[in-house]
């Protein structure tokens, strides 16, 4: 049984990680165990920048965005080296498990650990809810609602102008982001990187219904296309219409947690700290038809995540 655990938080911060780590510390107090906060990901490990932590130490923190116990990446980490060093620091400071809050990238780190004798569970902080193992990752739902908010704004002044905008939302190779925020701002398009697009096609529409008097459209484009301007200079010249592109950017990262956000870390922060007390480690905690549950690293790591189809048809027979 572990009696003294480890929590940090790595990689991309999300709204939602300090409940996270809020959940890990009391839930550990509760249960008996001392806390350590590592700061800085991996790399609070390597240098001993940590804290003790007590009940106070996270009180006032559910609301907030971004990590109280700050993030990095710690390219040292990568290699066996750096995960030994990992190691031989948690052998010094007595650590029985750590909690690793971030996503697959972290999660690596979190496995090679683990197969050191350290016990870890992942859990999954990312705002792009591109982690195969779970259908929800801490953050998800505050950065939708958060570029939700910016578009609805954007729209206002698409309106006034007679204007198209191409929003570009975070989501890093993933499109969960814009197809859901898509959906939710009534856009007319919405380009991912899962899905195959025809910007002919897409002008074509637009150019059908404003021969019958619309005149402002949305685009949700997300970043892993990688092509927001081309998109837009493209969709100016086939159309005519004066066409905008704005990226939201780390907007999307920060911000109060939605209540979503806040349980979810809560159960999983909780969980994975219930792992640790009997001792098990190399597990990612995850969510399952809606179902908090744990699963091995390694398995995690070469899943595959389906894209949403169903919702993406129902945008496009719905957008105009
Ligand atoms: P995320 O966890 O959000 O996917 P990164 O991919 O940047 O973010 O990874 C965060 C950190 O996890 C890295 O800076 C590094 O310390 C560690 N990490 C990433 N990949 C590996 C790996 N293959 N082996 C060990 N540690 C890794
Ligand atoms: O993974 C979260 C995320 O915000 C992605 O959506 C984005 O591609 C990336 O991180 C940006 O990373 P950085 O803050 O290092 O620019």
């Amino acid at each position: 049984m572990a009696k003294k655990i480890g929590v940090l938080t790595s990689g991309g911060d999300a709204p939602g990680m300090n409940a996270a780590v809020r959940a890990v510390c009391r839930s550990a107090l509760q249960k008996g165990m001392e806390v350590v906060g590592i700061r800085r990901g991996y790399n609070g490990l390597l240098n001993g920048d940590y804290i003790e932590m007590n009940a106070k130490s996270v009180s006032g923190i559910i609301q907030r965005g971004g990590t109280c116990l700050y993030t990095a990446r710690c390219p040292e980490f990568r290699d066996l080296a750096g995960v030994q060093k990992g190691r031989d620091k948690c052998l010094e400071l007595g650590l029985d498990g750590i909690v690793v809050i971030g996503g697959d990238g972290s999660f690596r780190g979190a496995a090679d650990l683990s197969a050191q004798g350290i016990p870890c569970i992942g859990v999954p902080g990312t705002i792009d809810n591109d982690i195969s193992c779970t259908e929800y990752t801490i953050g998800y739902d505050t950065a939708m609602n958060t570029a939700m908010e910016m578009i609805d704004k954007i729209r206002d002044t698409t309106e006034s102008h007679d204007r198209c905008s191409i929003v570009e939302v975070m989501g890093r190779n993933a499109g969960y982001i814009a197809i859901n925020v898509g959906i939710a701002v009534g856009a007319e398009a919405v380009i991912t990187p899962e899905e195959d697009y025809d910007l002919n096609a897409i002008a074509g529409k637009m150019q059908k219904v404003m021969k019958s008097g619309k005149t402002h459209f949305l685009i949700v484009v997300a970043e892993g296309v990688g092509k927001t301007d081309y998109i837009t200079k493209t969709i100016n010249e086939l159309t005519g219409i004066e066409t905008r592109a704005t990226i939201l950017g780390h907007v999307q990262r920060g911000g109060s947690p939605t209540v979503r956000d806040r349980v979810i870390a809560t159960q999983m922060g909780y969980h994975a700290v219930e792992l640790l007390e009997q001792g098990i480690g190399n597990r990612v905690v995850g969510m399952k038809n809606g179902k908090i549950y744990d699963v091995d690293i390694q398995e995690a790591l070469s899943m595959k995540k389906p894209f949403e189809d169903e919702l993406y048809k129902i945008l496009n027979e719905t957008a105009f």
